[in-house]
């Protein structure tokens, strides 16, 4: 399986958060206006020590019963319009954003379709996974609350250290003493913090890689009874994260404990001070309860920050696991579109001087294929024969363009296949690959998957005839019954005539089968072929063949060998001529006398 590429360097929470703007700009008004009533309602509630100052140096200090009742209601009005407001603010915030996070999501699953195949070879499926899920949420969480809070509460800190200060600036001083600790253990643990939450987040990737693998892979964790070491992988790996959550845990303990304590204690001096003053004369009664309960409820503003930090820097990190996938590059419309030339000898499919590495081979070793020059006249099947490993299934890759060639290029009747549209080249190209895939669909839709959209019954009953698929028309609903992970498990061969029927079933003018007989047994082999032929005669294909019986349906027959065609000709040529192809002729022909393949189940 892929590994995690690394992550970049670090970049400031700010200026990856910014990267958010352009998913959440079609909910700006709305957030902005929610953040603004969040802002009123928090400054509501620092009015209320303004209105207990003058009730205890107006009414209470005259002992006048009707202006205590009047400043009471007071009280309660703003106590009331400050939950209005906060419940507006809700409402307002959360459609839109469980929007944000769906166009977000569905933005990801458009790039992930489009990246290249290579791009899937790197990354290890759960790191997507928890890309789509776990850190999208982290995002709407940040957008829902710290993003707003970190602002409401920024401007709520403010008005009151100002409202202190003009109370009565002694006392303020004495509460903005820890504001520079706490500062600076605000700076040194978002920075920790960052790191350890980028850790804990790809370490959640991986744990779905695991739990992703054994599930897909249950049969051979089985069959092999590695279940036990199994479970010890995951164990091992969700110890790891615990581990790193608990770090997580402790940082925000420490921070926390900074940010609760000092301010406390700055709270307790300044009663102190403040007591002393009052007794002095210096100051009114009122003035200190005014002065004593904004500083309180600057509490929960001030206490919250740390927490709001911690989750901001875990939507920072989200959001650079995000942008690490969409800024990989999806594959390119054509490159250099030109006017198709169309000369004779160009018809057909080509290869020509066609070099291919894999954009994840180890440096220094050669390239796979090397200088591939063959033609395939129009109308022609050319089967493929070389070793395991020689580069069969690569090279039949390369003409759907799954992977792009290193130098040389591919020509279909002339054009070049990167001068032609995604749309345009699969819709003349149809592939069947060695490991057929079936989707959680009915029959009929995952053969007709390879057609357009005006394909119907005759098109698929056409297509389940040539790949000698009548076996579908036993099953429980015929075509329409559900196949692939969430349906009916169909045997290696059965699979295998599924993917044959949804690559002829398009009738493409050029075929490209790896191997697609490889699972079936001799007579269903030979059933397949006869029907095959038929298909063959009017298209240009390219056929990877381990058996002689698969060989004897092409014109011709290309050896690769040593990343290079060795040689080209009949199958009765080569054999004659050739001492390789001989032998991997002869070498298939007995192990298929010994009747070891066959079509289980
Ligand atoms: N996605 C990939 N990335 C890197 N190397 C690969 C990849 N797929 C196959 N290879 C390597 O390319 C070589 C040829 O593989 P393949 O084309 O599947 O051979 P064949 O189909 O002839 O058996 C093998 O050595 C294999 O390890
Ligand atoms: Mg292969």
């Amino acid at each position: 399986m892929a590994t995690t590429p690394a992550p970049a360097q670090h970049r400031s929470a700010v200026r990856t958060l910014l990267r958010l703007w352009p998913y959440v700009r079609p909910v700006r008004a709305r957030l902005f206006t929610a953040a603004f009533v969040a802002i009123l309602a928090s400054c509501m509630g620092l009015v209320i020590p303004l209105v207990l100052k003058w009730m205890v140096d107006g009414p209470v200090a005259d002992r006048d019963p009707a202006g205590v009742w009047l400043g009471a209601l007071y009280l309660l009005l703003l106590g009331f319009a400050e939950a209005l407001l906060f419940g507006l603010r809700r409402w307002l915030v959360a459609r839109p954003l469980s929007h944000v996070e769906a166009s977000m999501r569905a933005a990801l699953y458009r790039h992930l379709q489009r990246l290249p195949v290579s791009f899937h070879d790197r990354w290890a499926s759960g790191q997507l996974l928890s890309r789509g899920t776990t850190d999208l949420m982290l995002l709407r969480m940040f957008l829902a609350f710290p993003l707003t809070f970190l602002l409401v509460n920024g401007v709520t800190i403010l008005v009151g250290v100002v409202i202190m200060l003009l109370q009565d600036w002694t006392l303020g001083l004495v509460i903005l003493g820890p504001a520079v600790p706490v500062m600076v253990t605000c700076v040194i643990f978002e920075r920790r913090y960052a790191e350890v939450a980028r850790r804990a987040q790809d370490q959640v990737g991986d744990l779905t890689t695991v739990v992703e693998e054994s599930v897909l892979g249950i049969r051979i964790i089985k069959g092999f009874g590695r279940h036990r070491s199994q479970a010890r992988a995951f164990r091992e790996l969700s110890r790891t994260l615990r581990g790193t959550e608990l770090r997580k845990a402790r940082l925000l303990a420490t921070i926390w404990g900074v940010i609760v304590t000092l301010p406390e204690v700055a709270i307790g001096a300044a009663l102190v001070v403040g007591v002393v003053q009052v007794a002095d004369g210096e100051l009114s009664a009122g003035t200190l309860v005014a002065f004593l309960s904004t500083a309180l409820a600057l509490r929960w503003p001030v206490e919250s920050i740390g927490f709001l930090l911690a989750m901001s820097q875990e939507a920072a990190t989200a959001t650079e696991r995000y942008f690490e996938v969409m800024d990989e590059e999806a594959e390119g419309a054509a490159t250099n579109p030109s006017p198709p030339s169309t000369r004779g000898a160009d018809k057909g499919l080509r290869f020509d001087g066609v070099t291919f590495r894999y954009p994840d081979a180890p440096p220094g070793t050669p390239p796979l294929l090397q200088r591939i020059d063959l033609h395939i006249r129009p109308g022609e099947s050319m089967a493929l024969v070389g070793a395991t490993g020689s580069g069969k299934t690569t090279l039949t890759a390369l003409v759907p363009r799954l992977y792009e060639v290193t130098s040389g290029r591919i020509t279909l009747d002339g054009v070049d296949i990167t001068d032609l549209s995604r749309e345009a080249l699969r819709a003349k190209v149809a592939v069947a690959f060695e490991e057929p895939t079936l989707f959680s669909a009915s029959v009929g839709d995952n053969v007709l998957m390879g057609a357009g959209d005006t394909a119907g019954t005759t098109e698929l009953e056409r297509a389940l005839a040539v790949a000698q698929a009548d076996f579908v028309h036993a099953l429980p609903q015929g075509t329409d019954t559900q196949v692939g992970e969430q349906g009916l498990s169909l045997s290696g061969g059965q699979r295998q005539r599924l993917a044959l029927a949804r690559a002829v079933v398009g009738r493409p003018e050029f075929l490209v089968l790896d191997d697609p007989l490889s699972a079936l047994d001799v007579h269903t082999e030979a059933a397949v072929e006869a029907a095959l032929r038929q298909v063959l005669a009017d298209t240009t294909a390219l056929i990877v063949a381990h058996r002689p019986s698969t060989v004897l349906l092409a014109d011709r027959v290309a050896l690769l060998s040593g990343g290079r065609i060795a040689a080209v000709g009949t199958h009765q040529e080569l054999l004659r001529t050739n001492a390789e192809y001989a032998h991997l002729m002869s070498g298939e022909q007995s192990r298929e006398e010994s009747g070891e393949q066959e079509d289980a189940r």
